[in-house]
């Protein structure tokens, strides 16, 4: 089956592509709603999935099978929803990255996999059927859902219920809002919400948007009830060690948590990117990669086979997905999240957190919040206002927790003069209370900074000792933490709150039911007791590979320059077109930069177990097309470059730029980047070469945003890759989009300045070793493209843009309100829709009328050029003037598959919560006075339809 294929079957809905031809308007409209029939062959039991289970190890099968079996349980669970109402409307207008091929490639593995006895069963009042064809993890497949769907005991209040504040002498209390009855779930759930009594079953992915809301409450109140069950036997000190981690060797993972009693104890383990300090694992790529794929198919199968490398390694919490903010283009660390916008990186989060946990991992949303650059990042006070918090910072951790995320890290900084570990705010308040999150929060290693923070929200210390480097400093919890408890410092019932939230986020991923046992040491690949050497790999190459060259941005191409044509003569240039000196495990953490760079450095990184150099690719393509192949890897020597060009048909310039977390400093970056210029002295390589060779195609493999303006005009220059930082497949990647085995489809997940001065939010710098910096968050919504939009300032590309080797066209733009489906909240709606702002506390991860679809935008995309490829629009809004909104704010993309001359209905839906703002009064998201438009088109800029929103 063709990787595409592959992907879309594994994507488990079948998202049919309507295919309509010129449809106009009105047409478009009246086809909606329709009745699902597509979801009817929703059992994909992906066999590619299974047999790539076949070539792994033993460890592997079992997670591997299980992600075929979570999603074709997801799929089929949609489909009962779309029988079981009867005003459903079709979620399967839409596209997975499915074209005719895919779709016959879905039809006939569904034929022959439709599971044998299917079982059904009812959630809250929801039939659904599930296979029984599949393995779970050894289990059967559970014969009566519902059972896991009952209240923690019955007779019992709901979670969170009751109110109170901590009493008593202590210094804070455990939290300074009530514990009111919210997150409230709607008793009643209709489409489209999803009920996942388990995230091993998570909704399924659609590119086009989340159709449906996931609810894992009652998933929460079956791990709630085991997690009371066991922490109600233990006793004080065993309810400590739960929460502290074990910080003295002998340990095997960055993070531990001893066992206690029977129970087999915690491996949390980096990175956002792969499984860390072990061998035989994958290094995919970054996530401001596979955010540039603006491709949800993507980013949710890289989380699940990510999530097969850390459950095959025995790695319990996964330490990612990352979601910084990308606030100052020059952050060490901005590669290992998902941009600069808040939509996108949400997505970007719900989608890897829903893959990940889907095999049994728990996930680990970090680094909550406002942890924007590396230096003194343990000194500095993120000084942020209310409502950028709520729309910009805060967002992707609303997503995060909406798909289920078991366990969230806080940050090194502080946020308004308080340390994120130990903030009621942010933690208590915000994270806890208004989202509801209801997992664990862990401090990011050495970031706890009292005892007392445990009243403040934390629940879990890592590494566990006050200091990371003198092991025998002592913790702030262990026995200090068991001393405040004895003495009534810190109350037991919310020492009872932070050990049952760690033990829920094992039993909410069922880590109690054969759990793989941890088989590396992450101090040491040469532990020939515990390392077991564990393949993990499978096939995830192939994903690598296809996320690589569909995150590869084409910003440039001259007279079809691109793709290349069988050249007679092609020349490499610089030293990122090849391997580094000491191979791609060289440096530790990656903090070195001698050769092709795959990824930025620091923890946020894995070892290679091979780097695919873009010499090495495309060598082996040149042998096929009888090309003769040189390279110049000089990057100093601009004089030798530039004679080496001459009389080649192509020279192809590879350059990079690199950034990491601050422990280590490479070519004097402190992890930040000391400026957005490319690295090796490529603005002089590239402008040699030009001069010398009038066909000049340059490669960037960046960690961000660079300054390219002294050549990107250069009309020698005639076409530019901004290929990210794509993984051990790099090499691979940017060869199947040069010669058009790809067509690009990749987008900047942020904006290309044309100077460092433009981008208007900086590091801050300066300062002793006792001066605690504070940044003024001054900028407010106004960073990257809201900036520029706003104040008019050109960039050189913008947020969104990116070319591909065809065209394509847009037609009949229609924005609808969607029929309402939850009786029970209606009142709310109709308040939001006045205006009135949502009562306090809603706003959650579970306030479902908010997330589900409201408005929906449907227009038509042709392809108009001659090869096929794939597009994403983009669906800009744009608020009420007044409403101190930026000019435009992303609020939906896809991307669409199409043949030469097809055209596709693309159907995007935005929820309420994406046409609110934050009320700081009322402290909760209202609609705006005033109209809405909004736009959908290529880029940010690059608006093809518009139209009011009948709001
Ligand atoms: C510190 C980093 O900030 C965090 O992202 C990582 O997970 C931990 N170290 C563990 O390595």
């Amino acid at each position: 089956m063709r990787l595409a294929a592959r992907l879309a079957a594994l994507s488990a809905l079948v998202l049919t592509a309507v295919s309509v031809g010129a449809l106009p308007s009105s047409a478009v409209a009246s086809s909606l709603p329709v009745a699902s029939s597509a979801v009817a062959s929703s059992a994909i039991a992906s066999s590619d999935v299974a047999s790539s289970a076949a070539v792994s190890s033993g460890v592997e099968v079992s997670s591997a099978v299980s992600a075929a079996s979570s999603y074709a349980i997801s799929s089929a669970a949609a489909s009962s929803y779309a029988a079981s109402s009867a005003v459903v409307t079709s979620y399967a207008v839409s596209s997975a990255i499915a074209s005719s091929a895919v779709s016959s490639a879905i039809s006939a593995s569904a034929a022959t996999s439709a599971p044998s006895v299917p079982l059904t069963g009812e959630v809250s009042g929801v039939s659904y059927t599930v296979s029984s064809t599949y393995t779970i993890y050894g289990d059967p497949v559970p014969t009566n859902p519902p059972s896991l769907a009952t209240s923690p005991t019955a007779g019992e209040p709901p979670y969170n219920s009751g109110s109170g504040t901590e009493v008593g002498w202590q210094t804070l209390s455990i939290s300074s809002y009530a514990f009111s009855s919210f997150p409230v779930v709607s008793p009643t759930p209709l489409p489209p919400v999803f009920p996942s009594y388990s995230p091993l079953y998570p909704p399924p992915v659609e590119n086009s948007g989340s159709q449906i809301v996931p609810d894992f409450s009652d998933a929460w109140d079956v791990a709630f009830a085991k997690a009371e069950a066991f922490v109600s036997g233990l006793t004080l000190e065993q309810k400590v060690n739960i929460t502290t981690g074990e910080y003295q060797e002998p340990i095997l993972c960055v993070g531990n948590i001893a066992p206690v009693a029977d129970w087999p104890g915690l491996c949390l383990q980096d990175s956002p990117l792969g499984v860390r300090d072990t061998d035989f694992n994958t290094l995919f790529p970054a996530g401001i990669t596979v955010a540039a794929t603006f491709n949800r198919t993507m980013m949710r199968l890289r989380g699940l086979e990510m999530g097969q490398e850390f459950r095959g390694k025995g790695v319990n919490v996964a330490l990612g997905p990352m979601m910084n903010m990308g606030r100052v283009a020059q952050g060490g660390r901005n590669w290992e999240g998902f941009g600069t916008d808040a939509f996108l990186s949400g997505e970007a989060a719900y989608e890897t957190v829903l893959g990940l946990q889907s095999v049994g991992v728990q996930a680990c949303a970090k680094h909550y919040v406002d942890y924007e650059q590396e230096y003194k990042r343990t000194q500095e006070s993120s000084n942020v206002d209310d409502r950028t918090q709520h729309e910009i910072y805060q967002k992707p951790f609303l997503r995060a927790v909406m798909a289920g995320s078991a366990s969230v890290m806080c940050s090194y900084n502080m946020i308004n003069d308080t340390y994120a570990c130990e903030n009621d705010r942010t933690l208590n308040q915000l994270l806890k209370g208004e989202i509801g999150f209801r997992g664990y929060v862990m401090s990011d290693w050495g970031a706890q900074m009292s005892t007392l923070s445990a009243v403040a929200g934390l629940d879990m210390t890592m590494a566990g000792g006050i200091h990371l480097s003198t092991p025998d400093g002592g913790s702030w919890w262990g026995p200090n933490l068991t001393a405040f408890v004895d003495n009534g410092t810190i109350s037991m019932a919310r020492m009872d709150d932070m050990a049952t939230r760690i033990m829920a986020g094992y039993y909410l991923l069922g880590q109690d039911n054969n759990y793989p046992n941890v088989s590396f040491n992450a101090s040491s690949l040469y532990d020939t007791v515990h390392d077991k050497h564990i393949d993990v790999q499978a096939d995830h190459y192939k994903l690598v590979r296809e996320i690589g060259g569909a995150g590869a941005v084409l910003l440039k191409n001259t007279d079809g320059a691109l793709p290349l044509n069988k050249p007679r003569s092609i020349i490499l240039v610089g030293s990122d077109a090849g391997n580094g000196a000491m191979g791609a495990n060289g440096y530790s953490d990656r903090g070195g930069d001698d050769g092709i760079l795959g990824v930025g450095w620091g923890s946020g990184t894995a070892n290679y177990p091979y780097l695919v150099s873009p010499a090495a690719a495309i060598q082996e393509r040149a042998r096929l097309d009888g090309s003769s192949l040189t390279n110049w890897y000089l990057d100093w020597d601009t004089e030798g470059a530039a004679s080496a060009v001459e009389q080649v048909d192509v020279a192809i310039v590879f350059v990079n730029s690199d950034s990491g977390e601050g422990y280590i400093t490479v070519d004097g970056n402190w992890g930040d980047r000391d400026n957005l210029t490319l690295w090796h002295n490529a603005d002089n390589l590239i402008q040699a070469v030009a001069a010398a060779n009038n066909n000049t195609i340059v490669v960037a493999h960046s960690v961000g945003p660079s300054i390219i303006d002294s050549w990107a005009e250069n009309p020698n220059v005639t076409g530019i890759i901004w290929a990210n930082v794509a993984g051990q497949e790099a090499g691979n990647a940017i060869t199947d989009v040069l010669y058009g085995a790809v067509n690009p489809s990749g987008r900047l997940p942020y904006t290309i300045a044309k100077a460092l001065e433009d981008y208007g939010v900086f590091l801050i710098l300066g300062g002793d070793n006792d001066t605690i910096l504070s940044i003024p968050y001054t900028e407010g919504l106004f960073y990257d493209y809201r900036r520029f939009d706003q104040y008019n300032i050109t960039p050189r590309y913008e947020f969104g843009f990116g070319l591909s080797y065809t065209t394509f066209e847009y037609y009949n733009l229609a924005v609808s309100v969607l029929p309402q489906y939850d009786p029970t909240d209606l009142a709310l709606e109709a308040a939001w829709e006045a205006g009135v702002p949502t009562p306090q506390g809603e706003g959650s991860s579970t306030a479902f009328w908010l997330h589900r679809p409201y408005v929906q935008v449907q227009f038509e995309v042709q392809n108009t050029g001659a090869l096929a490829g794939t597009e994403i629009p983009q669906v800009y809004v744009h608020f009420p003037t007044g409403s101190g909104e930026p000019p435009s704010l992303l609020k939906g993309f896809d991307a669409i598959y199409l043949e030469p001359g097809e055209v596709q209905t693309v159907t995007i839906t935005i929820p309420r919560y994406e046409l609110s703002i934050w009320d700081i009064i009322a402290q909760g998201w209202s609609k705006p006075e005033g109209s809405f438009t909004l736009s959908v088109g290529a880029s940010s800029r690059d608006f093809r339809l518009t139209g009011p929103i009948p709001i």
